[in-house]
């Protein structure tokens, strides 16, 4: 560095902490020299925030949320959207490179969750790591069904007039809580424009702030890997761990490997199948909204199905609530459920590789549930189907409320001393 960069440097070093911040979270900050093909899905779902903050401010200046009609008859807020689609000098992409954004957050941020599975990282010193992360995945979710209603289209609005219905189940509380969440008594412009705001402003605020807290409480205790091993426990002489490296370079460009083939993966989606079978946009939301023609099949968009499956699966009413009343606290439990994990795990080891063959099964058939349960959420229900999935949403909550007692009994191997490095 030359005397005069080095002077501008140290001008900025005694008014700010830049130096040492890049020093404490990327040249000195130790990262477990293990780190597999799982740990690429945090610094990718950092990567999907960027794309839709970025794709989401060009699309902000083109769209309206407006639900009155055109002189055409058609809604102001879906004629934008087509607007961006075939008048905005690369507006197609813009608008692809969001829809299909929204998909692959959720695919980054579910097999990112399912690392944090695998390794035992929410447990002791992450419990904070993970709590934020459900917290975000929560906010996710708001975020992803707001964002659904813009395009203003057949399943934007009826998906919504389902979601905010499911509120009015609610004792009490629940018939005002859903008129204050639509700001009228049906679905309509004034739902239209909050949900624009939250979706625009306010949810993604609390979701780069989530991010933030996320990430520093990670950078206090460090990253967990694939053996579980705390690497702060053996130092040399300089109070470096032994199995550390530097995040920067190794990881950063290590990362660079994940985010070119998520690119590669994701330009496919985007150019060739933007529409992902009718899983990311599905058909009937080419059509315009409308109030008076409820669609024969109305089913959320695949990321929710899973929990959706949830909520039709209870069937029965209890304590003179009603099933629906029962269905939506089932939902929210099965997500609520997950920021519990760091406690109800007692396995003596973090990671799946010594976790005993109990863990491992029971593992298999909650990926299993999920699965099926996803699939079943894209269906109209059937008695069959019901009960299918009645018996998944079973396993799934077994897999949580017995885990105290199997992860126990399980027959674990003994954690090594230091990490495993080829
Ligand atoms: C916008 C969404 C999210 C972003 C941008 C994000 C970002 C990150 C980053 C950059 C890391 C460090 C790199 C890595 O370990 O892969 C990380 C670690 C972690 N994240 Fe997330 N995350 C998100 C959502 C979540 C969710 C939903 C959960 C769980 C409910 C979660 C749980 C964790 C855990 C436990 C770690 C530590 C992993 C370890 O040390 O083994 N994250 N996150």
């Amino acid at each position: 560095m030359t005397t005069k960069s080095q002077a501008v440097l140290n001008w900025i070093d005694e008014r700010f902490p830049l130096t040492s911040s890049i020093k404490g979270h990327l040249t000195e900050y130790y990262a477990p020299k293990n780190f597999n093909f799982w740990y690429f899905f945090g610094s990718l779902a950092l990567l999907v925030l960027v794309i839709q903050i970025l794709t989401g401010i060009f699309l902000v200046m083109h769209y309206k949320p407006d639900a009155s009609l055109n002189a055409a008859g058609v809604p102001v807020a879906f004629a934008s959207v087509e607007y961006i689609m075939r008048e905005v000098p690369g507006g197609w992409l813009i608008r692809y490179l969001h829809s299909t954004g929204a998909s692959a957050f959720f695919i980054v941020v579910y097999l990112h969750m399912f690392r944090g599975l695998l390794y035992g990282s929410y447990r002791k010193p992450r419990e904070l790591i993970w709590i934020f992360g459900t917290l975000i995945f929560l906010v996710l979710m708001a975020e992803a069904f707001m964002g659904y209603l813009l395009p203003w289209g057949q399943m934007s609005f009826w998906g919504a007039q389902v979601i905010v219905n499911l509120f009015s189940a609610i004792p009490v509380i629940g018939p005002d809580l859903s008129l204050v969440i639509r700001g009228d008594f049906v679905v309509s412009d004034a739902t239209l424009n909050r949900f624009f705001s939250f979706h625009v402003i306010a949810v993604p605020l609390v979701l780069i702030g989530l991010v933030a807290a996320h990430i520093i409480a990670l950078h206090e205790v460090g990253s967990n890997n694939p053996d579980g091993v705390e690497i702060k426990k053996k130092k040399d002489a300089n109070g470096i761990p032994l199995d550390g490296i530097p995040f920067h370079p190794y990881y950063t460009v290590k990362d660079i490997v994940g985010v070119v083939a998520f690119l590669f993966f994701f330009s496919a989606v985007v150019f060739f199948a933007p529409e992902g079978g009718g899983y990311f946009l599905e058909f009937n939301n080419f059509i315009p909204a409308d109030p008076l023609k409820t669609p024969p099949h109305i089913a959320p968009v695949w990321y929710f199905t899973p929990f959706y499956s949830i909520l039709r699966a209870v069937t029965y009413p209890l304590f003179g609530l009603d099933a629906k009343f029962w269905g939506v606290v089932a939902m929210g439990a099965s997500v609520v459920i997950i920021a519990f994990l760091p406690w109800l795990d007692r396995s003596p080891v973090k990671s799946v590789r010594y976790k005993g063959p109990i863990f491992k099964i029971a593992l298999v058939i909650f990926v299993i549930c999920f699965f099926i349960l996803g699939y079943l959420g894209v269906l109209p229900p059937t008695p069959g189907r019901t009960l299918v999935s009645q018996i998944c949403s079973v396993l799934y909550f077994a897999f949580f409320l017995l885990m105290p007692w199997y992860s126990k009994l399980d027959k674990c191997k003994a954690e090594p001393e230091r990490v495993n490095f080829k």
